[in-house]
């Protein structure tokens, strides 16, 4: 019997859940759906990861025990599956995993143990015990090196922007730089063991550039919120150790109780879904620890990308750019959700998500694509062949009177180039590139639109010697029908099954194995369903004006330069030192408010973070160009050293920087296009 074991990465619980989170549970999903419906016995894991410093401080912060912080925030994931039809009960996950469970902690601690008692692939111990002297960063739960913190006292994170801990006390290490050797001749041999390629190639190179080894634990009493130290409690175990062995304990590994109801034995190896961000502990540490532990390596790892807003920003509360998912669940269908998330993201690279977007998507491809497809096919089957399956034969008799319509008398025409799209849907879905195999269904809706605008069924209903004709062109319709149903199920399962049943079809699309569709598997003279719409069309503008009322609009893309004049163009007349570059002080800021300053048509208002205690007050005379509330969030350069002075009464303490174009001097500011902390230097 084949079994298939797929899993999304644990989230924090130390805040709720996130269009982010939302997405590799759709993708996950998705995956297990497909996979079900061959016939393949599949787990899908998902669940929250709940130790560690950030759960404890989160708590605090919230004045919760982190047991009653991780409960409540599993309520909302548990609230947010349900809504998503991505629950249990909806035929979604088959486990929602907590590392709280006890279970766990008795299957973490025998992998500790097993590691423990190992050697690395040189002979040394696979752990040992040491002092760590170093920063790290709570929210990415990861110590950082040298290059991976913004310098200050105290350093922050380049990721976060948050400042780091100092820690400097007895701890646990994994001997990771003992596993190079170990971890890059599994990537060479195993081409396919972390996906995309893009980042097969970053891990390699990370790893090729040395391996320090790894701080597993932290003094209790530092962190006590976490799984102990097999006979050491002085020592809780590093979250990431932790939170990795989810994918094992949760089918039973080191506990029988699980192991008898789900079954290490039989569901691993894993193939691991995870966003870019944490691709590192998954194609790196996860790897070493289970080669130190003589535990089979995971299926594959298959990092994809991030959702950023319209813009190319990173979604963050502080930018309000963020999709909130109550906005989402209240304007939009789950299916359209799902078809959107995996038809706008390239599998791998990083995706924008914003409403319109997703509304028009919704409008063109779903409510006049495949909807009004099978809406247009439907009704006509209800209305001209009485609501029955019309035949799918054009007697001998007719077949010229059919030709003379341009109808394609020989029906293996469309049946091979639907069977030639299932297959190669089939393949592109294996691969993971879901955009690529929704482009293919949609081929198939193109091209059988196409087949009924040219027949014309409307007129050929209206000649009683082309009944036949007219039959033969709705029964190819329908069966198409069929065929998406089936194909789409995994992306879109509720709208699936409604198609099927208007088809007037039994059972599910659930439990079609689409590699064995045969042409020809609608039943002439059965009876069709009710014809509903499947996918309403949605309202643009009514829609965007609700959304907008309940969430920040993002800032519109820099325009492009299109009028430059010869005088920008004037070539550089004078040179400087260095030094004298040196002198300007330039700094990323952030602006965090922006208005227009009452009776200076030009001025806008600003408050930028550069960094600094305080937000400066920045004074520009852009007023005309931008609107303040699109700049809001905007990453900006600050010439953050350039003497106060008033304007209008107001005092401005530096100097945004921007480009100046065309004879009026039109203004374009200068921003980043990468992550970058606010108050950093431009050199
Ligand atoms: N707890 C760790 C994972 C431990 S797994 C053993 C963690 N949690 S997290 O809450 O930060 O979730 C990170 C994951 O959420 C990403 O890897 C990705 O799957 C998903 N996403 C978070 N933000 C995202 C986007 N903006 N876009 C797409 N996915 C994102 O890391």
């Amino acid at each position: 019997m084949k079994t298939f074991y797929v899993t999304t990465p644990i989230y924090y619980a130390n805040s709720l859940p996130h269009l982010g989170h939302l997405y590799t549970m759709i993708v996950g999903d998705t995956i297990a759906r497909a996979k079900k419906q061959r016939g393949i016995e599949t787990y899908f894991l998902t669940g929250t990861d709940e130790h560690g410093i950030n759960i404890e401080r989160a708590a605090q912060k919230a004045g919760r025990t982190p047991k009653e912080q991780a409960d409540f925030v599993v309520s909302y994931f548990e609230k947010m599956t349900a809504r998503f039809g991505l629950d249990t009960a909806h035929g979604g996950y088959d486990f929602f995993m907590r590392t709280t469970a006890p279970f766990h902690y008795e299957g973490v601690s025998q992998l500790w143990r097993q590691v423990a008692r190992a050697k690395t692939p040189k002979g040394n111990d696979a752990i040992y015990k040491g002092h760590y002297e170093g920063w790290f960063c709570a929210a990415c739960a990861a110590y950082k090196t040298e290059d991976e913190y913004q310098k200050g006292d105290p350093p922050t994170c380049l990721i976060h922007d948050t400042p780091l801990d100092r820690i400097s006390e007895e701890s646990y290490f994994f001997r990771l730089s003992d596993y190079d050797e170990a971890l890059l001749s599994v990537f060479e041999s195993r081409p396919d063991f972390v996906r995309p390629e893009a980042r097969r190639n970053e891990v390699t190179s990370f790893v090729r550039g040395g391996l320090q080894d790894l701080s597993v634990s932290r003094l209790r009493t530092s962190v006590s919120w976490g799984v102990p130290v097999p006979d050491d409690p002085a020592h809780t175990m590093y979250v990431w150790f932790d939170a990795l062995s989810n994918y094992i304990t949760a089918i039973g590994y080191g506990n029988k109780t699980r192991e008898e109801a789900v079954g290490f034995e039989k569901f691993w190896p894993a193939l691991h879904l995870v966003g870019k961000d944490i691709l590192r502990f998954h194609a790196v540490y996860w790897p070493a620890f289970l080669i130190a532990a003589g535990i089979e390596l995971p299926r594959a790892i298959v990092a994809h990308g991030m959702w950023v807003d319209p813009s190319g920003r990173k979604m963050s509360k502080t930018l309000g750019n963020t999709v909130e998912l109550d906005v989402l669940h209240k304007h939009f269908s789950i299916d359209a959700i799902r078809y959107f998330c995996l038809r706008e993201m390239v599998f791998g690279q990083d995706g924008r998500f914003g409403y319109e977007a997703l509304i028009d998507r919704a409008n063109s491809d779903l409510a006049s694509g495949w909807g009004n497809l099978s809406s247009r096919t439907l009704t006509m089957i209800a209305r001209y062949c009485d609501s029955h399956i019309p035949s799918s034969v054009i007697p001998e008799e007719k077949l010229l009177l059919a030709k003379r319509t341009g109808v394609d008398t020989d029906e293996t025409t469309v049946a091979g180039f639907i069977e030639h799209a299932r297959n190669q849907f089939l393949m592109q879905f294996e691969s993971l590139a879901f955009s690529r195999a929704l482009e293919t269904a949609w081929s198939v809706i193109a091209r059988v639109d196409k087949m009924i605008t040219d027949a014309k069924p409307w007129d050929l209903a209206k000649d009683e010697n082309q009944k036949q004709t007219l039959d033969v062109v709705l029964y190819r319709s329908a069966e198409s029908l069929r065929w998406l149903s089936v194909l789409l199920f995994p992306v879109m399962p509720e709208a699936s099954r409604a198609m099927w049943n208007q088809l007037g079809l039994e059972g599910s699309p659930a439990h079609i194995n689409p590699a064995e569709l045969k042409w020809g598997g609608l039943k002439e003279g059965a009876p069709i369903g009710g014809v509903q719409p499947v996918f309403p069309r949605i309202d643009k503008a009514k829609t965007l004006a609700e959304i907008s009322g309940q969430q920040v609009q993002p800032a519109e893309p820099v325009p492009p330069m299109t009028h430059a004049t010869e005088a920008d163009a004037v070539g550089i007349t004078s040179f400087i030192e260095i030094d004298d570059f040196a002198k300007v002080d330039l700094r990323v800021g952030q602006v965090l408010s922006a208005e227009r300053v009452p009776k200076a048509d030009k001025l806008l208002l600003m408050k930028i973070d550069i960094g600094e205690e305080q937000p400066r007050q920045v004074l520009a005379g852009i007023a005309q160009y931008y609107e303040p509330e699109k700049l809001i969030g905007r990453k900006v350069v600050v010439v953050a050293n350039l003497k106060p002075r008033k304007l209008r009464g107001l005092e401005s303490q530096g100097m945004v920087v921007a480009a100046s174009y065309g004879a009026e001097g039109r203004p374009v500011i200068a921003t980043f296009t990468e992550d970058v902390p606010n108050g950093a230097r431009l050199k």
